[in-house]
C-alpha cells in the first residue's frame, strides 16, 4: 500500500489544498455551500474541532497529524464518492442554528432560512403567530428555526419518513425544543386532525421523476423521498394546495418552496394569486398565499412578484 502524503498542517494551507482538489475534481456544490473554498473550510474546521466563529483567527492554527489524516480521508470521500460535505461532518447550519444530518434527510439549504431570519416580515405580526406547521420537515430545520424565531409558538412538524423523523427528533432534543416542537408521521395533512395554523410552511419534494437522473451524483446520497414528486414534480404540492385552506386560521399564510417547478405551479393553478417571494441571499421559487386566497381563488392577473427587500 502506498503511503498517502498528509494534507498541510496550517489550517489556511489545508483549506487551499482541499479546495484545489475539489476544483480539479469538478464537484457539484449545492448542499449548503456554493464554492470549493467554503466546502474545504467546513471540512478543515470539522477535523480541527473548531467552531465556525473561530474564523479568521483559526486560519493560522495547526492541525495535529491525526486530524490531517482524517481530513485526507474526508477529502477522498468527497471526491471519489461525491458525498456532500454535510454528510461527512454530520452537521450543517440553517438560519444560524446547528442541525445534525445524515443520509436519512435532505441537507438543509432552503431559502426559507432567510424568511425565518426576517420572521416572515411583512406578512405576519410575529406576536400573533401561535401555531406553525412544517410539512416535510426532514432534519427538522425549518420547524426548529421557526420555533426559535417565534418563541411564543407551538410547532407541528410532519414527515412521511420514519428515518427523517428520527433525525428531526435528535435535532429537537439538541435545541431543547421538545415541549414546543411536535413531530408527526403523516402524509401532508393526513395525521393532523382538524388543527389550524397561523403559518403553514413547506419545502416539499418537487423534482419530476425523469429529472432525478440528471442531477449531479451528490444528490444520489440524499433520500429519494425528499426530492422526487411524480411525473410533473407536483405530487406533494397538489396535496398541500388541496387541503391547506382547511388548516389555516382566517389570517393564516401558506409558504411553499417549489424551486424550478414554479412556472409549472403557476400554470397548473391559474386562478390562485401566488405571491412569488424575492431573496437577497439566493434561491427562489417560493410562493406565499393567504388563507383568503385559497378559499375563493379569484382570476389571477398574472404572477405577482413579492418585493420584501427595499433598495
Ligand atoms: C425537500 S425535503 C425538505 C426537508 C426539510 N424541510 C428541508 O428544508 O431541508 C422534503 C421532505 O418531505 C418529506 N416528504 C415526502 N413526501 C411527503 C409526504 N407525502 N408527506 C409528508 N412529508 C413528505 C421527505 O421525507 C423529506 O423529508
Amino acid at each position: 500500500m502506498t503511503q498517502q502524503r498528509l494534507p498541510p498542517a496550517e489550517a489556511a494551507a489545508a483549506i487551499r489544498w482541499a479546495a484545489g482538489r475539489f476544483r480539479r475534481a469538478r464537484l457539484s456544490f449545492g448542499h449548503g455551500t456554493d464554492n470549493p473554498l467554503d466546502e474545504a473550510a467546513a471540512l478543515v474546521f470539522h477535523v480541527g474541532g473548531w467552531p465556525h466563529s473561530a474564523a479568521p483567527a483559526a486560519y493560522k492554527k495547526r492541525l495535529p497529524a491525526a486530524a490531517r489524516a482524517a481530513l485526507g480521508e474526508l477529502v477522498r470521500r468527497r471526491i471519489e464518492e461525491r458525498v456532500p460535505a454535510a454528510y461527512l461532518t454530520g452537521v450543517t447550519w440553517f438560519a444560524g442554528h446547528a442541525m445534525q444530518v445524515d443520509e436519512r434527510v435532505l441537507v438543509p439549504r432552503s431559502p426559507f432560512a432567510e424568511l425565518i431570519g426576517e420572521r416572515f416580515s411583512p406578512f405576519v405580526r410575529p406576536h400573533e403567530v401561535k401555531r406553525i406547521l412544517d410539512i416535510g420537515t426532514g432534519s427538522g430545520c425549518i420547524a426548529i428555526a421557526a420555533a426559535h424565531a417565534f418563541p411564543g409558538s407551538l410547532v407541528d412538524a410532519s414527515d412521511l419518513s420514519a428515518g427523517a423523523l428520527e433525525v428531526a427528533r435528535s435535532n429537537v432534543r439538541l435545541h431543547r425544543l421538545g415541549r414546543r416542537v411536535r413531530l408527526i408521521k403523516s402524509h401532508v395533512f393526513r395525521g393532523l386532525g382538524k388543527r389550524r395554523y397561523d403559518m403553514i410552511l413547506s419545502n416539499p419534494p418537487y423534482v419530476p421523476t425523469r429529472d432525478l437522473d440528471a442531477l449531479p451524483e451528490e444528490y444520489r446520497h440524499e433520500p429519494r423521498l425528499g426530492l422526487e414528486a411524480g411525473k410533473d414534480g407536483l405530487r406533494v404540492v397538489r396535496a398541500i394546495l388541496k387541503d391547506a385552506a382547511k388548516h389555516l386560521t382566517p389570517e393564516g399564510i401558506l409558504v411553499v418552496e417549489v424551486g424550478d417547478t414554479a412556472a409549472r405551479v403557476a400554470a397548473a393553478w391559474p386562478r390562485l394569486p401566488f405571491l412569488w417571494l424575492g431573496f437577497e441571499h439566493g434561491g427562489g421559487g417560493v410562493f406565499l398565499l393567504r388563507a383568503g386566497d385559497l378559499k375563493s381563488p379569484r382570476k389571477a392577473p398574472g404572477a405577482r412578484r413579492g418585493k420584501r427587500h427595499v433598495g
